[in-house]
């Protein structure tokens, strides 16, 4: 059979081509290259000198990028990594400075979308949920082995209102047998706390919750911003758009901080939202935000 053919409509592509450039010959990072969608519209705004780093952890979707971002031959190099060790990406490719770098974070549609990657509420698939195969944490271990206070707390911290009744059933129903699929955590979070009203699937919160943790987002965002600072050049920006309260607030303190210290200026005092033109088209787009600050 073949592989469906998977898409992924870059968000905020505009503003952040216009907020993100400010040397036309330099050499920039994307930090998060998903399909490259971001990176093709960078390069397309640049001259020919330019060229970009693209970082992705995921094997799968470094190789996907390659296949997508062929016809900008050597203007791209393509790594496979986990952008909280930029600093060891970029110097493993004889890169000393950079022009600018973009974390777009998350994941792609193609996580979603794929069942077998385990990330979906839709399709159903194996408990996974790791956006790099080798990492050894899967929702599995998380929702099968973590005890009862770790769920509980993850899930809570991410905004689920109903922790305790939702870890609860896991811990009842993994005592009959482990839970294996997304389908059946889903089922069992929307029996014990039904929707009311929400526009959200009522599972949304805790597959979210399980994402972070199995990938430690959190912990590669923070690394990651303080691993890119010494490299940028005096008049780079650094851009980072974001899809939920929990990252954009790390976003917005750290940012907030830097200005402080001195050294960096913010670009962006409020978030750049996307139009409503741009989110009847990609729904995705509802909940970004893209904070940019730059290196004085
Ligand atoms: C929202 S998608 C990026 C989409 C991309 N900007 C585009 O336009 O096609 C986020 C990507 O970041 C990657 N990613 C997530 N965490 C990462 C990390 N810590 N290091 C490197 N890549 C990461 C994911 O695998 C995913 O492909």
């Amino acid at each position: 059979m073949t592989e469906p053919q998977y898409t992924h409509v870059s968000v905020l592509a505009d503003e952040t081509v216009d907020l993100l450039i400010t040397e036309k010959k330099g050499t920039y990072v994307d930090a998060t290259l998903g399909m490259g969608g971001h990176t093709a519209r960078l390069l397309a705004a640049l001259p020919q000198e330019a060229n970009v780093l693209g970082i992705d952890w995921d094997p799968e979707m470094a190789g996907v990028a390659a296949r997508n971002l062929a016809p900008f031959g050597e203007r791209v190099k393509i790594a496979q990594g986990n952008f909280a060790n930029i600093d060891e990406i970029v110097a493993r490719e004889g890169i000393r400075s950079l022009s600018g770098a973009l974390f777009d974070l998350g994941i792609s549609s193609l996580h979603f979308d794929k069942p077998s990657r385990g990330f979906s509420l839709k399709h159903d698939g194996p408990l996974d949920m790791r956006i790099n195969p080798d990492n050894p944490l899967t929702a599995y271990t998380i929702i099968n082995q973590w005890p009862y206070e770790q769920i509980e707390h993850l899930i809570r911290v991410c905004g689920e209102r109903h922790s305790g009744r939702i870890t609860r059933a896991v811990l009842e129903a993994r005592r009959v047998k482990p839970l294996e699929t997304t389908a059946e955590l889903a089922a069992l979070i929307a029996k014990v706390a039904p929707a009311r009203g929400e526009k959200i699937h009522p599972a949304t919160k805790t597959f979210l919750a399980l994402r972070v943790a199995v990938n430690y987002e959190f912990d590669n965002l923070t690394r990651g911003i303080q691993k890119i600072m010494p490299l940028l050049k005096p008049g780079a920006r650094m851009g980072i758009i974001t899809f939920h309260s929990l990252e954009d607030r790390i976003v917005k303190e750290t940012f907030r901080i830097m200005a402080k210290m001195g050294g960096w200026e913010l670009v962006t005092r409020k978030p750049v939202k996307p139009s409503e033109a741009e989110v009847l088209t990609n729904k995705r787009a509802r909940s970004a935000k893209l904070r940019v600050i730059e290196k004085l």
